[in-house]
Formats: C-alpha cells, structure tokens, sequence
C-alpha cells in the first residue's frame, strides 16, 4: 500500500516543532504501524537524513512505550490496542496519516514524537508498591484473596502506562493511570496496611503534574488496556477518606 505521513519533528525540547511529510510507497499491509515507521527510517538513513525519533520496547502491548498520536486519536483507530499492536491493513491505500507525539503538560516533548513521562515514574515512587513484609511465596499463597477482588485487582493491574488516558483527556489529567495503580495494590489483603497513605501520596504527586478529571471519559475510550474508570471512583472515594484516616492516624502518633 501507499501512503503519505504528516510526522510532528521537534528537534529539542525548546526547538519549534513542524509537520514534515514523508511519501510511504510500497508498505506491507500486515507490518506494524512500527515497523511501518522503522521501513520509513530505515529509507531516510539510505537518503542521509535523520530518521524520526519515536519510543518502543516490547512491541508486544506490555511496556508501554509506545504511544503515539494517530490522525488525532491516541493510539490510533483501533480500540483496546497499543501503537505497536496496531496494523498497516487497518489503514486504506492513499490515506494521509498524521502522527504526533502525547501532547500533555505533563508529558514534555524531548524530540520528534518523544515525550518525558517521568511524571508517571514519581507518582509510583510516592506509592506505588509495598513494604510491609508479606512474606515467602509459599505464605502468600496462604492469603486467602476474595475473587471479585482478585479479578478487580488483576483488571487494574492491566495498566502498562502508556499515558493514553493523559494525552486524549481534555484536561490533560492522569486519574486513569493513577486509580489503575492505587487500586492493583488497595484492592488486595497485602496492600491493605499502607492503603491510606499509598492513595493521598500518590494523588498528591499526580496534582504536582497534571490537570483535573472532569469524567469526560475520554481516558476509558483511548485505554489500550480498556482500564475502567470505576476505579477512579474508587480512587476518590479512597482519598477522602484517607484525609481523615491519615490524620487521624498522626495524631494518635504524636
Ligand atoms: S490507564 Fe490505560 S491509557 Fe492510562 S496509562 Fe494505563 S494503560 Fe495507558
Ligand atoms: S512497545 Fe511495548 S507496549 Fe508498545
């Protein structure tokens, strides 16, 4: 198939940015849309010059790097999958393509269609995890988990972070993301003892970073990973009560 690209180039992170547009002829109507990119590059090097800079890993819908802005929609036509799951046959011969990085406060553009989403790395490091002893294999396969709470805490454990949810929410928020990572750990008898510290650090982190949910719900329909926004609901309602609980809980400490 041929194709024609509009690509977003942005040579450093204060550079303006522009469309270029790249002819594709010939391209695999089972490629990629990745490897579809790596063919375009591989043809820029062959002509000496510089190939377009975009983030993947696994390609394998697991790490999440690779997220891209496709003819508007974030990760692009196809529901429920990631960039590097998403194919070329999804496309029609002569289409036009635009492509452009996460655009997000949060997420700043370090080149081309690469952005910095450390953001996401702090809020986990404000909780994202347990300390609390749990210990050996053998023992926590002895912690009963009710199912529903399993089957929920597996649901948010879907989340790769890709950063979908911040990019198409109107108000660059991050509450999908945030609420899939509080809740794979809240919802379990292991994450119960910092469950009311983990939800106020980690949104608490969030706000230094991104906008507010207004439940748009864009953030639902552009998850690759179909996170439910139930679990911000779950988030807020945990939060509110933190506030009192964590109080609480350092007043009986001083
Ligand atoms: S909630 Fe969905 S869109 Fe947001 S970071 Fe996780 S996987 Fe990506
Ligand atoms: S490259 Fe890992 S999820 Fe797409």
């Amino acid at each position: 198939m041929n194709i024609t690209l509009r690509v977003w180039r942005q040579d450093t992170p204060d550079a303006p940015g522009r469309f270029v547009e790249y002819d594709a002829p010939d391209i695999e109507s089972h490629a990629s849309f990745l490897e579809m990119l790596d063919v375009v590059n591989e043809r820029l090097t062959d002509k000496g010059e510089e190939p377009i800079a975009f983030d993947s890993d696994c390609r394998e819908g697991i790490c999440g790097m690779c997220g891209l802005m496709i003819n508007g929609l974030a990760h692009g036509p196809q529901q429920g999958t990631a960039t590097c799951q998403l194919h070329m046959r999804k496309f029609k011969d002569g289409d036009v393509i635009t492509i452009e990085p996460w655009r997000a406060a949060g997420f700043p553009i370090i080149r081309d269609l690469v952005v910095d989403r450390s953001s996401f790395d702090r809020i986990i490091e404000a909780g994202g995890y347990i300390t609390v002893p749990t210990g050996s294999a053998p023992d926590a396969n002895l912690i009963l988990v009710p199912k529903p709470a399993a089957d929920a805490a597996m649901d948010a454990a879907a989340c790769i972070g890709c950063g979908a949810c911040v990019a198409s929410c109107p108000n660059g928020a991050a509450q999908l993301f945030v609420a899939a990572k509080v809740a794979n750990l809240n919802l379990l008898p292991q994450g119960q003892p910092e469950r009311w510290t983990r939800v106020e650090a980690m949104v608490d982190e969030m706000e230094k970073y991104f906008g507010s949910c207004t439940n748009h719900g864009e953030c639902e329909a552009a998850c690759p990973k179909r996170i439910s926004i139930d679990f911000i609901a779950m988030m807020n309602k945990d939060y509110i009560k933190a506030k009192f609980k964590n109080r609480r809980m350092a007043g009986q400490g001083s």
